[in-house]
């Protein structure tokens, strides 16, 4: 397979010659493929941080890189989760790390600690959240905890994450990708710990995008809508065919991780170097309006 893909990058570049040479002599349009690589091996020997890979879209987006080929380190806070999954995949490029990101502290440590580990890092996909509903007219008493918990880690852990690794690299001279998951919350108006960390995810995303991209870094988020997972106890045991949330999305059905999963590694791919700081919805249409 990667005798294949040399040979197709040896002739393809010898093409890529012929056409140079064939400018120069006759004039025209050149065509300068912007990868290289067919779509089936876009992240061979790529390596990809997933930080909350264990479980939900984070896991989907894992077994998707594997799948292209790439090196993955994968993380969450719960070391049997991780395990588990290291077991059921058993793939030799896959790692995982426990790290918790309300510990912001750690954060430094344990990115120098992957890059130790794989020699590099070139993709951050940042999909570590939890949910917790609660508007603020409710259990004011509870409320302080919940704000704390939840923007402790969904904002102040993924601003830490995202600072650490634009620095790394911009040290490291890496034109390299970072990919944010947020939430269609982050364009709700709503008052809950929930919402707000959404929206904060996607303005730093916005920022960072514009301070990162002239090093060639792209940084973008996608928005999903409502994907079952175990992150809501509400809809942690749906299956795709039960349509007890439909009515959220226009399009009257729940959203597959394994979508939510092409779209990040479309961004990561060669192919989406000109897509800088996008919050990019994946909601079915999600019913923004009728919610508010
Ligand atoms: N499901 C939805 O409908 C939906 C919709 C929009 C946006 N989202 C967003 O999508 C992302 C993934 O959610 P999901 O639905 O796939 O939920 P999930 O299955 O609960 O996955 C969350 C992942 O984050 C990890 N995690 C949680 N807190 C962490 C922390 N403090 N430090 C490090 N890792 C942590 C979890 O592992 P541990 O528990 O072991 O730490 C797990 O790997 C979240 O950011 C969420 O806000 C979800």
């Amino acid at each position: 397979m990667l005798m294949n893909f040399v040979k197709r990058k040896i002739s393809q570049s010898i093409q890529l010659i012929r056409d140079f040479r064939k400018f120069r002599r006759d004039g025209g349009v050149v065509y300068c493929p912007l990868t290289f690589c067919d779509p089936s091996m876009r992240f061979i020997g790529k390596k990809v941080l997933v930080v909350g890979g264990s479980s939900g879209m984070g896991l989907q987006i894992v077994k998707d890189f594997l799948e292209e080929g790439a090196i993955v380190v994968m993380t969450g806070r719960n070391k049997e989760k991780l395990n588990d999954v290291q077991n059921s995949l058993s793939n030799t490029n896959l790692h995982t790390m426990t790290m918790d990101i309300a510990d912001v502290e750690t954060i430094q440590p344990c990115i120098e600690k992957v890059n130790m580990q794989l020699g590099g890092i070139d993709i951050f996909v940042n999909c570590a959240g939890v949910l917790k509903h609660n508007k603020i007219s409710n259990k004011y008493g509870e409320e302080t905890f919940d704000y704390d918990y939840v923007m402790g880690i969904n904002h102040r852990g993924i601003y830490h994450l995202c600072k650490y690794e634009g620095d790394y690299l911009i040290k490291k001279h890496i034109k390299g990708r970072i990919v944010n998951i947020s939430s269609v919350a982050g364009e709700r108006l709503i008052c809950d710990p929930y919402t707000l960390s959404k929206w904060g995810v996607n303005v730093m995303t916005k920022g960072l995008a514009k301070q990162l991209a002239p090093y060639g870094i792209c940084v973008n988020a996608v928005a999903p809508g409502r994907v079952p997972s175990s992150i809501d106890q509400q809809h942690e045991n749906l299956n795709f065919e039960d349509n007890a949330f439909c009515g959220f999305h226009k399009n009257h059905r729940l959203i597959h991780p394994k979508e939510i999963a092409g779209l990040v590694l479309y961004l990561c791919s060669d192919l989406a170097s000109s897509i800088i700081g996008q919050v990019i919805g994946i909601d079915g249409g999600f019913k923004r309006d009728e919610l508010i």
